[in-house]
């Protein structure tokens, strides 16, 4: 259809409502076919990607029409993405989408609500509110916990560290950040997060005003977890030196390795020196759906704040994370209000307005993609997804435990397996430089796309197993592809 005849929106009218479903299924039926392999990646380089996609004019003097882009978005597109849903990906916590979460976003894409107030998404805002209800009851939480959905695990970590900051400043230097800005002794305050937790910790410490000086780094032990008794110690010498501790940010899910700090010793901590416990489990936080691994994060109920991320282990659609938070009193810090939008006086008829927990004010409507998703494979469905994305962690550990080719560097908690290919008897090669060579071999020339990272100063490589369809054969295959790349 031309662009001039081309309906412009979602209307009643039966005409629409046609071509609506004619430019869907047209849609789905090229995303079908572009799935001809199970190949991760096409390969091209970036310079070859960039010769593909280049465009004289991304704003022709007339429009191209629907079926000429669709077209041209299956030539140069569809088949150049990466498919995270192959299981031959497995190099990052992005993972691939359940089949009823891709219809959940159309859904949601199609009423386009917002989040902000009651009067643009009235039923969305219900669903999120009881959705946040059943979140905190599933990660055990009481009366008065709260919740809102964030755009990401990074924002979901600022908005836990932000109260945290907000609380303390409130509560023990009767000093109100909101109002004033920070106080002057913000050089000195103090979070303690292992020193390999995400990079979100230093980036919120930032956009805090507090620096990433703020951010104290933990040595973790063996396991890769925060060692506690050297955060104790480091508490200690703050406190002689006058600095202000007010947060422990544990992680559940380190990024690389899925470690899980040591919860309860942290709450202990966080209890004996009045500090925030916050919890990036934004890896870590699917582990509570597994009926036989939920143990290792139950504890997660005693910290005051915890990021969720659905789209990673809950395999749920970009973007898709939760601010969780024990008080939701605390959430007070980011309230606001403005005539146009989120009344007061409306607020106290009932009416609720989300803006008043939430950094960003137009918002999407997330939260639909975790009710339907709950709701159709209910809890034997979602343990046995996350029960076998670890148990595939736990085989491929014991794998490469067991063979000389390859050194593994710690057992897995959750589903990532970090490991490094060591070099054949007499080779000449640096064997950082082959495992380097063996990742880009793997995307360039075969398909498949793994991690690399470093451990202990080597190189190494990283296969994160959140695919579903992963089986052991496969994970054989990968190995002996890996070796005929030495
Ligand atoms: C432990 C951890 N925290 C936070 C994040 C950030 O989450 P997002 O990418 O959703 O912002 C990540 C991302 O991988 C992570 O691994």
């Amino acid at each position: 259809m031309s662009a001039e005849k081309l309906p412009l929106i979602l209307s009643e009218n039966e005409a629409d409502k046609q071509e609506f479903a004619r430019m869907i299924h047209a849609a789905v039926e090229k995303i079908l076919a572009s799935l001809d392999s199970g190949a991760a990646y096409k390969g091209l380089t970036p310079d070859k990607l960039r010769s593909v996609i280049r465009t004289e004019e991304l704003l022709p003097e007339e429009g191209l029409g629907f079926d000429a882009v669709l077209e041209e978005t299956s030539q140069k597109i569809l088949p150049n993405f990466l498919r995270p849903f192959s299981t031959s990906y497995m190099a990052h916590l992005h993972s691939s989408t359940l089949l009823e979460s891709i219809v959940s976003e159309l859904i949601l894409s199609a009423f386009n609500q917002s989040m902000d107030s009651w009067d643009q998404s009235p039923v969305a805002t219900e669903i999120e509110v009881e959705v946040i209800r059943h979140l905190c009851k599933l990660y055990g939480y009481g009366e008065g916990s709260d919740g809102v959905f964030t755009s990401g695990g990074s924002q979901s970590n600022l908005s836990g560290l932000l109260l945290a900051r907000d609380h303390f400043c409130n509560t023990c230097l009767h000093w109100d950040v909101k109002k004033h800005g920070l106080p002057v002794s913000f050089p000195k305050f103090r979070l303690y997060a292992s020193e390999i937790s995400h990079f979100s910790m230093e980036k919120s410490t930032h956009l805090m005003g507090l620096g990433y000086d703020c951010v104290v780094k933990v040595p973790v032990n063996d396991a890769m977890q925060m060692d506690v008794s050297a955060l104790e110690k480091l508490i200690e010498e703050d406190l002689r030196k006058g600095n202000l501790p007010f947060c422990i940010a544990a992680t559940v899910g380190t990024t690389d390795f899925g470690s899980i700090d040591p919860l309860d010793a942290l709450a202990d901590l966080a209890k004996k020196y009045s500090l925030w416990l916050h919890a990036d489990a934004a890896y870590g936080s699917g582990v509570i759906l597994s009926d036989k691994y939920a143990y290792k994060v139950r504890s997660l109920s005693r910290c005051d704040s915890i990021t969720v991320d659905f789209h990673k282990m809950f395999l749920l659609p970009i973007s898709c994370s939760a601010s969780l938070i024990k008080d939701g009193k605390n959430f007070e810090a980011l309230t606001l209000h403005a005539d146009y939008l989120n009344r007061e006086e409306d607020e106290e008829e009932g009416y609720i307005n989300l803006v008043g927990k939430s950094m960003q004010t137009t918002r999407r409507f997330d939260a639909l993609k975790v009710w339907f998703s709950f709701r159709t494979r209910g809890r034997k469905g979602w343990s046995q997804i996350i029960t076998s994305s670890m148990e595939n962690a736990l085989t491929l550990y014991e794998k490469l435990r067991t063979d000389g080719n390859f050194a593994v560097a710690v057992k897995p908690e959750i589903s990532s397996v970090v490991f490094r290919v060591l070099p054949p008897p007499g080779a000449k090669e640096d064997a950082d430089e082959m495992n380097k060579r063996i990742r880009k071999e793997l995307l360039h020339k075969h398909g498949t796309v793994i991690g690399q990272t470093v451990c202990r100063g080597k190189v190494c490589l990283k296969f994160t197993l959140l695919n579903p369809l992963l089986t052991r054969e496969k994970l054989d295959e990968l190995l002996a592809l890996i070796l005929s790349l030495r």
